[in-house]
């Protein structure tokens, strides 16, 4: 049997703008993305034999297909067109479920990055992206990671030059959301405000980490209900702790602030903690494909 392990990072939206309602039933998105240090670990056990098995630290998430990262072993097994494999995965959880931190999404990328190069490379990386594409929509940028600008549902990704220097502080209040349902609701309001994405672009391309703090934002707070306020409160601690900007991120429930550096992070975090269940100083990640 061979075991490996990768790492699974988790993403924040920095700014997050849905655009319009396709004929599929997705939205057309506009978002940047960045991938932070916070990580799953997903270790893979490859023997001889048939079938693919998903286990957690978290009991109550799914082990069959309704887990991302069986979709995905599933989905690498079938266009890599290898068979005769049984594959074990096992997923030591930190990234907070139903946070909007791309957790899910992270575990999948790096079930086909890692089942990829054990295999010794058999998809391309647009195949990669394209397998990643069928299962879900931020499992490209996933894959990616970095800083990057998305289009599409979000899998139409323009990388940008990596934020340095800065540091974010991600909160996870007691509630989680359901990302259909909250595309549902926000069909039924009208969004008053949208990101200024330009804008955010240009300060990521100059390394202007102040004017992409006040260009946080994303679209999914005008559709919360009561939550809102939950969310507003987070967003205010970490304005006052020092924070340059804060926004939720994804369709929540995480929150997260931007700060100018590490330090200033890490003591805000500190001060916070013992606020809030999940709360943790994190740094931005580099791109890997
Ligand atoms: O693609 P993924 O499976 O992650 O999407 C989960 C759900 O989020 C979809 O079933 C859809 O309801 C909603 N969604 C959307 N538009 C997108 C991405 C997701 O409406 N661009």
């Amino acid at each position: 049997m061979d075991t490996f392990t990768e790492s699974a990072y988790a993403k924040l939206n920095l700014s997050l703008d849905v655009t319009g309602k396709r004929t599929d039933g997705y939205h057309d998105m506009e978002m940047v993305f960045q991938q932070i240090s916070l990580k799953d670990d997903v270790t893979i056990d490859i023997e001889p034999g048939e079938g693919i098995r998903v286990f957690s630290s978290l009991r109550y998430l799914p082990g069959g297909r309704e887990n991302i990262a069986y979709r995905c072993a599933e989905r690498f097994l079938q266009d890599a067109g290898l068979s005769g494999r049984k594959i074990n995965i096992r997923l030591d959880k930190r990234i907070p479920v139903g946070s909007g931190l791309g957790g899910g999404s992270a575990d999948g990328a790096a079930v086909l990055r890692g089942l990829n190069r054990y295999f010794g490379g058999p998809l391309s990386s647009e195949e990669l992206l394209r397998a990643a594409d069928s299962v879900g929509s931020d499992i490209p940028f996933c894959l990616t990671g970095g800083t990057a600008l998305a289009h599409g549902k979000g899998e139409l990704l323009e990388p940008l030059p990596p934020l340095s220097g800065c540091a974010f502080v991600v909160i996870k209040p007691s509630f989680s959301v359901s990302t259909p349902e909250l595309f549902q609701k926000l069909d039924s309001v009208r969004v008053m405000l949208h990101p200024d994405t330009e804008g955010m672009v240009s300060a990521i391309r100059t390394g202007d980490i102040r004017e992409v703090g006040r260009r946080l934002y994303n679209v999914f707070e005008d559709a919360l209900g009561r939550e809102k306020s939950v969310v507003d409160d987070i967003k205010n601690s970490l304005l006052d702790a020092g924070a340059v900007g804060a926004s939720m991120t994804g369709t929540g429930s995480a929150v997260f602030g931007m700060f100018a550096d590490g330090s200033s992070a890490d003591a805000a975090a500190e001060n916070l903690s013992g606020m809030w269940r999940f709360c943790e100083s994190v740094r931005p990640m580099n791109g890997q494909l």
